[in-house]
């Protein structure tokens, strides 16, 4: 530590003063000297060090006095206990001042010391141990070399009667919730008692009152309580210095994540505050120190003699990529996807996870699951659960992840703006993650988080700042904004989406081409099969018969196709560059779409790239392809590519339940994954 403190001696008198261990006192002997005075010497005892310092030469004072330095205006002392004190004022060095004939001293200064050893700790090299007096505490890094302690925002819920995440009370609910918090160590060693006025102060900056809330663990052994020491409104907490070697146990919970204006660190200091009389000097009861809480108010505060700070981050909020592993798959009930649910239910069991069904009094009405809510997680080395990010957009299913997500350990957040207005391009469909990647020298071992934007120059839709703000702010899965604003829906997940290689630590991109399935019409039409059939066992109202010969030449939808495939192109080049993909990275799914009257597109045909990925199963929106040998030949073609990978398709019917209503697969399912094993304060972002 090493830190230095101004003590001014006086002589003739006695000066009393707590000194930290680690921390030194600097004293001026030439200014507190008698006029007639040319030499001193200096005296102390044995748990004391002084050294007199003269011109940058340091010497080592014997404690018997038995040495005399000539005063001079550049001779400092420098005073330090090696350990506690038992007592107070149990240690002492005296100044004494020689004239012209040496032999007696003129005149005495004395200090009389009382050591004490304070460190505030935490879990600053994250093993998931609160250490003693970590050197690099106050000072939070990046990366595998890094260090500084992490703190989760407590937005799960304990409390069953609640509606509210536990991080919005100042109340401790549960041993569980106790467990969300980091502890915080408050470890002093010294005297019974401190002398009259010196008090211990833990505080906050005004700063960070909204971003941090303590608890203090009182009465460990009897009836344990904890009471809420700072936070809103709680700047600082005076310490109950109970002496001997104490350990005094806080717990710290974050209340917000990081965000645009806040960078996730949040300071803690303790200090230990000196009365203002230094000096005992009978001159009345106003030298006299007082306590803290009498002197508030009164304009004399006391001056804090040593401070020792710890530095947390919150733990930024993380999306799964694809290649996790599921966990549970949501899905709606509505009134006319019984059949599409019953599809997902084989799908799930084959990929051995959980399914939950949002049911209709929940939904009311509200089938795109994807939409509303996007499934994270936070991570400290004590402890990490899932966290919900409710989207702005808000139908039917607006009250879902609060009142049927939210819960013990399973966190909630949610951004909404204030003034802009919310638009399609707001809903989760349009905020996807990738696998890990290394793009430009870079590694992004959490993915890279894609959002779907406007066209640079347009003044087109484009997803609201709070939410984008949010989501670079947690800087560890860097955003890449798409174009998407083409799309007549205008979501990321219409066009692109990951798949895992099994038993690899390996992907693939998945892109929706139009080129692709011209392409391969052409060639079946070649192969002679011009006139199969699409839409077969579609189900709605379009009963017209459409052919191979026919989508091949209708002019106009090739013209639109070249124009959505131009788009994509225009994504797949900055996806190819932001993610560091090469062409074999990349698989293009036959796609073909059609415009709206403004000009945006949507599915032709039941879009295969919107699909669900549990593991190797995939659950593919059903194309109703151009059948031919009793086969779909774009199933057919799929399957040719994806399942050399060692994936498995499933084409799953959602023609009247979700393409009908421009939507497919992935937009009516939601899957919250197993958190990445990679400990994002690893990542150096
Ligand atoms: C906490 O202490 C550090 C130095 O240790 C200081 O920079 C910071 O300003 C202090 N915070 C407050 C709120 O005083």
């Amino acid at each position: 530590m090493g830190r230095d403190r101004t003590l001014r001696l006086q002589f003739g008198n006695r000066i009393e003063v707590v000194c930290v261990v680690g921390t030194r006192l600097c004293t001026d002997v030439y200014g507190a000297a008698p006029a007639d005075a040319v030499t001193f010497a200096v005296k102390h005892s044995d748990d004391v060090e002084v050294e007199i310092i003269s011109d940058g030469q340091s010497e080592h004072a014997p404690a018997n006095g038995g040495k005399q330095w000539p005063l001079d205006p550049k001779t400092t002392l420098s005073i330090q206990m090696t350990r506690p004190s038992t007592e107070a004022n149990d240690n002492k060095v005296t100044v004494g001042y020689y004239g012209e004939n040496g032999g007696h001293p003129i005149d005495q200064a004395g200090v009389f010391l009382t050591g004490i050893e304070i460190s505030l700790d935490v879990d600053a090299d994250r093993d998931g141990v609160v250490e003693k007096n970590h050197p690099k505490k106050a000072v939070w890094t990046w990366g595998p070399d890094g260090q500084g302690a992490v703190l989760l925002v407590n937005c799960d819920k304990e409390n069953p009667y609640t509606g509210k995440e536990d991080c919005q009370d100042d109340k401790v609910f549960s041993k569980d919730d106790l467990e969300d918090m980091s502890r915080m160590i408050l470890r002093t060693k010294g005297p019974d008692r401190l002398p009259p006025g010196y008090e211990m102060v833990l505080y906050i900056p005004l700063s960070d009152c909204d971003k941090v809330g303590v608890f203090y663990l009182q009465n460990p052994f009897f009836g344990q309580r904890y009471i809420h020491v700072l936070g809103p409104r709680k700047l600082f907490h005076v310490v109950k210095y109970t002496g001997g070697s104490a350990e005094m146990e806080f717990f710290v919970e974050g209340l917000r994540f990081p965000d645009a204006g806040f960078d996730g660190l949040v300071t803690i200091n303790v200090s230990l505050l000196e009365p203002v009389a230094e000096v005992r000097l009978d001159r009345g009861p106003e030298a006299c120190p007082r306590p803290l809480s009498e002197l508030h108010g009164q304009g004399i505060p006391q001056t804090p003699i040593f401070t020792d700070t710890v530095v947390f981050r919150i733990a930024p909020w993380i999306m799964t990529p694809n290649t996790l592993a599921p966990v549970n798959v949501f899905v709606c009930s509505v009134k006319d996807n019984y059949l599409f649910l019953k599809e997902i239910k084989n799908l799930v069991s084959k990929a051995n996870c959980k399914m939950s069904v949002c049911s209709r009094y929940m939904n009311r009405g509200d089938r795109w699951m994807q939409d509303e809510i996007e499934f994270g997680y936070i991570h400290a080395p004590h402890k990490g659960f899932p966290v919900v990010l409710d989207s702005p957009r808000n139908g039917g299913l607006e009250d879902f992840a609060v009142k049927e997500i939210l819960g013990p350990d399973f966190g909630y957040v949610s951004r909404e703006p204030l003034f802009e207005e919310v638009t399609s391009l707001d809903s989760f469909g349009n905020l996807e993650v990738s696998p890990p990647v290394t793009a430009n020298g870079k590694e992004y071992p959490l993915g890279r988080i894609l959002i779907g934007s406007s066209f640079p120059l347009s003044a087109g839709r484009r997803m609201t700042k709070v939410v984008r703000d949010f989501l670079y702010a947690q800087k560890v899965q860097s955003p890449i904004e798409l174009y998407s604003d083409w799309l007549t829906v205008g979501h990321v997940d219409e066009f692109v989406t990951f798949v895992p290689i099994p038993g690899k630590k390996q992907f693939r991109m998945l892109m929706a081409s139009p080129s692709a399935c011209y392409k391969l019409f052409r060639e079946k039409q070649k192969e002679g099969h011009g006139e199969a059939v699409m839409f077969k066992g579609y189900t709605g109202t379009d009963t017209k018969r459409v052919t191979v010969n026919k989508v091949l030449s209708n002019e106009v939808m090739v013209q639109e196709n070249q124009y959505v495939q131009r788009c994509i192109d225009w994504n797949r080049d900055i996806l190819k560059k932001e993610l560091g993909l090469a062409e074999k990275d990349i698989i293009d799914l036959p796609a073909l779409f059609k415009m709206d009257k403004q000009g945006k597109a949507m599915a032709y045909f039941p879009n295969m790239v919107n699909m669900i990925v549990l593991s190797r199963d995939l659950g593919i929106p059903k194309p109703f392809g151009p059948i031919i040998e009793a086969e779909c030949c774009l199933e057919q073609h799929v399957c040719s590519l994806l399942e050399p990978l060692g994936l498995t398709c499933t084409f799953i019917d959602d023609v009247s339940s979700y393409h009908k209503q421009l939507g497919e697969v992935h937009c009516g399912t939601n899957v919250h994954r197993k958190p990445s094993a990679f400990k994002w304060w690893n990542v150096t972002p």
